[in-house]
């Protein structure tokens, strides 16, 4: 496995890569790796020729510097990770080689980013995403690029992004991978405490509430939420971001549940913020 820290080596690579007429998926990353982006490197390592997985804490989709600073930083265990699930290329670049200190372009998926974590981390989060994710596809030239459904709403603004922008590559979405008890595996657990740890699991626990309640029948979607947030409120010191169902298209709320919908919450379990979705049929 390659390391590569430089941009315009990566963009080299990728050149001679295609010249070679390979595959190439991509993995983007912000390092931490756990068990749900080793899913998607080795998803990638099936599918295609060469896997690059980038491993980039991206300074400016981060609301709030503390949460910058203390976001987990473990590259030498992510680079073993990383190539023993398949990675054959992992990209490092620093943040001033990713942006020049005048950087005026951004990329801004407009209205589907005008929910959920778009409104609870401000505008500029999405667009910080966007940014990068689009930078990372010229860099480094996917035929596909591989994201988790954890991040339900990131993986919609970017299959808009791709389609609105016409980057010509394929946009995989896999599913979510969770602890054997339903935590939904994040780079930010490795911040809990043990206590915390338990009491993260209430917002499983109130997404598999919410399916049970819509899967027997109720379709009023106030009644799930409220039953959910005090499922959550009920099981320790959790501060609810937010907790919505919403269209699985638009992501605008649903007021009565008719057809297929997404349940999306976000909590901060003492300074961790974590998200969590489920897909939820009524008519199962
Ligand atoms: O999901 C993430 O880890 C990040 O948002 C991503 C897609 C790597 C962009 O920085």
């Amino acid at each position: 496995m390659k390391q590569i820290t430089s941009v315009a080596e990566m963009q080299a690579e990728a050149r001679q890569l295609l010249k070679r007429d390979v595959t190439i998926g991509l993995v983007p990353t912000m390092g931490a790796l756990h068990e749900g982006h080793l899913s998607l490197i080795r998803k990638a390592a099936e599918e295609n020729d060469e896997v690059v997985v980038s491993i980039f804490v991206n300074p400016i989709q981060f609301n709030d510097s503390k949460d910058l600073d203390n976001y987990p930083r473990t590259l030498e265990e992510d680079l073993a990770l990383a190539e023993d699930a398949g990675a054959t290329i992992v990209f490092t670049p620093e943040a001033e080689h990713m942006y020049h200190s005048d950087n005026e372009t951004m990329v801004q998926v407009t209205r589907l980013t005008n929910h959920l974590c778009g409104i609870a981390r401000g505008s500029g989060h999405f667009i910080g995403v966007c940014t990068v994710v689009a930078k990372l596809f010229n860099i480094v030239h996917p035929d596909v690029a591989y994201f988790g459904q954890k991040d339900a709403q990131q993986a919609l603004v970017i299959q808009r992004m791709v389609r609105d922008l016409n980057f010509p590559l394929k946009v995989e979405i896999c599913p979510i991978i969770r602890e054997k008890d339903g935590l939904a595996m994040s780079s930010r657990n490795k911040r809990l405490t043990d206590e915390q740890r338990e009491e993260a699991l209430a917002l499983f626990g109130a997404l598999e509430l919410g399916k049970e309640l819509i899967e027997s029948g109720e379709k009023n979607s106030l009644t799930v939420i409220n039953q959910m947030c005090e499922h959550i409120l009920a099981h320790g010191d959790i501060e609810i971001d937010y907790m919505n169902i919403v269209s699985t298209e638009t992501l605008d709320d649903v007021e009565t549940i008719d057809e297929m919908v997404l349940l999306a919450g976000a909590v901060f379990v003492g300074d961790v913020r974590l998200i969590d979705n489920m897909l939820v049929d009524p008519a199962c």
